[in-house]
């Protein structure tokens, strides 16, 4: 197969964990005969000091013409300092989902095996732990309306879904819970907002479409807590957009280390393929930060392309890799610390 892929390093560790997922789809495409091109673009804070815009109309053909999109980080701390700031990294990130229509953000969990000690959750709370979260992507508060009243003493965010906006998703979510164990869990505040009155409502009268699929309704704040007592009793989740944001958040905490989980966020034809962590400035530059959120999401790229047998090569090395302590000092034990330069060679090495 022939991959035309759009990679869009961004800031921070983007670059460097970008460069592992490079090494690692390469030496997939060699194993299997198949040809990647890749073709860099310029996002984030590297794309304000470039070209004045954190997402470049330059940046969105290149994505529009790729097959996909690898993304690495985006955020940078002089922005983060600076409230008043009008042009920030982070509306790179939101545009591009916007621009390219990636309404549903696939964000699993799970654990692995040589890890599970590493949860600071207790092993057999998390033993067996293997959920989705399908997140909103393109609608809620974070597009809604906003703006500033009373001279600026008083501020909005408005959260608003439209119907089709939700059927989409959830759709989604029913197509996922087919191949998977047939469970879907609504999350929502339905309680309590509109919006997530009309997210139950719709999913409801979509249950008889998929009548072998077991759907429960649950709010938000009972699943922030039931996520971390009993994670493996979820399969599926559906949610919007900032409760899935934070929900994800939380939940990278079972598998041990955020530097593990990687994402895919899809539309109606673009796909883009990112790791849940931030641009971690801290550590940017010095070779140190963990490739694996990266080089996982390029798995679940193959993946998409029905490169089923690629994907599990991807997989596979990298739980050699943790078995075999090649990792990074965010998973190292006994100060046996490898660089991501190291580990990526490592894994591609030997897929
Ligand atoms: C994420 C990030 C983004 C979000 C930020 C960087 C805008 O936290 O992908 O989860 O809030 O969606
Ligand atoms: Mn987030």
């Amino acid at each position: 197969m022939k991959l035309n892929i759009a990679l869009l390093a961004g800031d921070g560790i983007g670059p460097e964990v970008i460069d592992q997922a490079v090494k690692v789809s390469n030496a997939v495409a060699f194993k299997f005969g198949h040809e990647i091109t890749w073709n860099t673009a310029l996002t984030g804070a590297a794309a304000i000091d470039a070209a004045g815009e954190p997402y470049p109309d330059e940046t969105h053909q290149i994505c529009v013409n790729a097959d996909a999109v690898l993304f690495g980080a985006i955020g940078h701390p002089r922005f983060d300092n600076d409230p008043s700031a009008k042009v920030r990294p982070e509306q790179g990130l939101l545009k591009m989902r916007q621009k390219l229509g990636l309404f549903a953000n696939v964000r699993p969990t799970f654990t692995f095996p040589s890890l599970i000690d590493r949860s600071p959750l207790k092993r057999e709370r998390i033993e067996g732990t293997n959920l989705v979260f399908l997140r909103e992507l393109t609608g809620g508060i974070y597009f809604g309306k906003r703006g500033r009243l009373n001279n600026g003493e008083t501020a909005f965010d408005t959260c608003t879904y439209h119907r089709s906006e939700v059927q989409r998703i959830a759709k989604k979510g029913f197509e996922l819970a087919m191949k998977r164990s047939k469970r879907l869990c609504c999350v929502d505040k339905a309680n309590v907002l509109e919006s997530s009155r009309l997210w139950r409502e719709t999913v409801q009268t979509m249950e008889k479409d998929y009548p072998e699929v077991e759907v429960s309704y649950e709010f938000v704040d009972a699943v922030a807590m039931r996520l971390v007592q009993w994670p493996n009793e979820y399969d599926v989740l559906i949610t919007e957009n900032l409760f899935g944001d934070i929900l994800t958040d939380e939940a990278s905490v079972i598998s041990g280390s955020m530097g593990l989980m990687p994402s895919a966020s899809v539309g109606e034809k673009a796909k883009l393929y990112e790791p849940i962590h931030g641009s971690y400035p801290q550590a940017a530059g010095k070779d140190i930060a963990n490739p694996l959120a990266t080089v996982l999401s390029a798995a679940m790229m193959f993946e998409d392309f029905d490169l089923t047998d690629e994907a599990q090569a991807i997989r596979n090395v990298v739980n050699k890799s943790l078995t075999e302590g090649i990792v990074t000092e965010d998973l190292a034990q006994n100060g046996k610390a490898h660089k991501t330069s190291e580990v990526g060679d490592w894994l591609a090495l030997h897929i």
